[in-house]
């Protein structure tokens, strides 16, 4: 015999499975009714672009103005490119040209990607439905199912449609491209030979050391074992550096430049440990040695140097470089020892190049164009 109680307004009931001897003991269960209902989906509200033509309008005006704006923000910053030049190297006008590029450059990406959600949010079509998962691949009815879900997609957004805004988006997704495109001129060596651009800097014979960024000249006396300096030319500091011809800048028209290829690094070593290539015998002066501070994988300044290996580290891709053994890459992806700047001192006991360096300096890329 069964009995059913309704419990709890009726949700859950209670069934009580009776002995043959008329007690209820074993075999009570009690029904849950799911815990969880469907709530299903709340009335649908319509929007105001969906209820009034004109507002609609408004949102599509909205929507081309913002690719338009990311037209012009794309082209300001082409322009601001051209008419805030860095090639002087002053500070301020890196800092004009860095911040209209930028300014263009964002004020691009940003309209472009409030332009689409507006898009999105206010004129494409705004109804819930839904999608059943299909076995993979599949049959022919449902890919024409898909291509009709293109087709209504492209109805309801209206982009066949829409002309003006569906153009404007076209174009600002050309132009958005452009001042990336542009910014690449300024890497290019332009009408000179990279070779030569690389290989002739401010270093010359008789050019004193100078510690980096004071320019104190650096005696070969005040070089302990194990210590390394930055190093520039005495000549590259703001006072002199335009007073010297374009060859004793070497080649270069701005004083960054000038600097990134002259830049170096000076080590003292036991003379013991220094195994020096015997083409560059005299290159170095009391076990001191100079070197590039250039990686020659891409180009990063070479800065960590540890004493106990004589191992000089570059930080960007883990290049390194024995000192102790002309340079030579001993770890990393670089593939050419860092060159060696040829030193001695002068009669005050000023530490001087002997030569520029004898090779170019930095990424190794100007093999190729031998
Ligand atoms: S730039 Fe030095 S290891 Fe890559």
């Amino acid at each position: 015999m069964a009995e059913e109680a309704q419990n709890n307004g009726g949700e859950n009931a209670v069934v009580a499975a009776h002995s043959h001897g008329g007690g209820e003991g074993a075999g009570t269960a009690v029904i849950s009714s799911d815990a969880v209902q469907n709530p299903g989906l709340p009335p649908h509200r319509k929007r105001v672009t969906d209820l009034d033509p004109k507002r609609e309008k408004r949102a599509e005006r909205t929507v081309y103005t913002l690719f338009y704006i990311s037209i012009a923000g794309s082209l300001g910053a082409v322009l601001a490119y051209m008419f805030f030049p860095i090639e002087s190297g002053e500070l301020l006008a890196i800092r004009l040209h860095t911040m209209f590029v930028g300014l263009g450059m964002a004020l691009a990406l940003l309209a472009i990607g409030i332009g689409a959600v507006h898009w999105g949010k206010a004129i494409m079509a705004d109804h819930e439905s839904i999608d059943y998962r299909h076995p993979v691949p599949s049959d022919e009815p449902t890919r024409e199912g898909a291509a009709e879900v293109f087709k209504l997609a492209d109805e309801e957004s209206g982009f066949s449609r829409r002309s003006l805004v569906r153009n404007s988006l076209i174009g600002a997704l050309i132009a958005f491209p452009l001042p990336g495109i542009t910014l690449l001129r300024s890497l290019a060596p332009q009408d000179r030979d990279a070779v030569q651009l690389l290989k002739h800097t401010m270093w010359d014979k008789g050019v004193r050391l100078a510690r980096d960024p004071s320019g104190v000249p650096i005696k070969a006396s005040e070089v302990t074992i194990g210590s390394a300096f930055h190093v520039i030319p005495e000549t590259l500091n703001h006072e002199d550096f335009h007073k010297l011809s374009l060859d004793e800048r070497g080649g270069s028209d701005n004083l960054l430049d000038a600097k990134a290829k002259a830049i170096v690094l000076l080590m003292r070593l036991d003379q013991e440990e220094l195994k020096e290539l015997p083409e560059r015998e005299g290159w170095s002066y009391d076990g001191i040695v100079a070197y590039s501070k250039v990686c020659t994988h891409v180009g990063c300044p070479v800065a960590l140097y540890e004493q106990h290996t004589h191992h000089l580290l570059c930080p960007c891709h883990q290049s390194q470089f024995d000192v102790s053994e002309h340079a030579k890459v001993v770890f990393g992806p670089a593939k050419r020892p860092l060159p060696q700047l040829p030193i001695t001192v002068d009669d005050q006991g000023y530490l001087v190049a002997q030569s520029d360096f004898h090779e170019p300096v930095g990424p190794s890329f100007w093999e190729r164009l031998k």
